[in-house]
């Protein structure tokens, strides 16, 4: 039976949705400054994980977004509490919570597999009531590397013991969808923005514009 495996931050969650909620307060450099914090999220999973070492998503969340500030002058630094304590709790996306329900109502398995640490993933699963629609929360904290490594995929594997050809592992992140079919699993990328294929060598399965349309192509066509 396939599992429908989930990236959370900008596939479940929108790691736009801290910043946006306090757009007024943060000021013309909002989009820059929400732009900027995520890319640097990003980039230092990869390369401390490229220098061999390890240091938890919620601080390199919090690292990212002091850099972010520095490089935004006109953002008051006053901020950051109010921006971290958004992150702790940010939105789903509106599709989320139904895909999953839908999923679940047709008898699939489904999770996460997140960079994120499992403290940061409970906040967010438990704001948006999702927990009850999950079958299982996997962070890569259990093999301290980040995605695209193997490691990570391979929690999936290791948790519901079945082949990657087996796992659904959606994600609206390319350069993880290019992980996640590199490893095996037929991947779904969510392309909510319409952004320009990339890593065509590591093609997705499917390519969707909303998470809305997963379980009927989970239905009518099995990916
Ligand atoms: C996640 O692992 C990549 O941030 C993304 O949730």
């Amino acid at each position: 039976m396939p599992v429908f495996v989930f990236d959370a931050y900008g596939t479940l969650f929108d790691v736009h949705a801290a910043i946006a909620r306090h757009r007024d307060a943060v000021g013309p450099d909002a989009d820059r400054l929400s732009d900027l914090w995520r890319t640097k999220q990003l980039e230092y999973t990869w390369t401390l994980t490229l220098a061999g070492r390890f240091i938890d998503f919620w601080t390199l969340t919090e690292r990212a977004l002091d850099y972010s500030l520095a490089r935004c002058p006109s953002v008051d630094p006053a901020m950051r509490s109010r921006l971290l304590d958004s992150y702790r709790v940010l939105d789903a996306y509106p599709d989320a919570r139904a895909a999953l329900i839908d999923l679940k109502a047709n008898g699939k398995r489904t999770a996460i597999l997140s960079n994120g640490t499992l403290r940061m993933l409970a906040g967010v699963v438990e704001a948006a009531g999702l927990g009850p629609h999950l079958d299982a929360v996997l962070s890569v904290e259990s093999v301290g590397v980040y995605k695209p490594r193997p490691e990570v995929y391979r929690l999936v594997i290791d948790t519901f013991a079945v082949m990657p050809a087996e796992v659904v592992f959606v994600s609206s992140n390319r350069w993880d969808v290019m992980g996640a079919a590199a490893y095996g699993f037929r991947a779904a990328w969510i392309n909510r923005g319409g952004l320009p294929e990339e890593y065509h060598d590591l093609a997705p399965a499917r390519v969707l514009s909303t998470l809305a349309e997963l379980p009927d192509i989970a239905a009518a066509h099995p990916i």
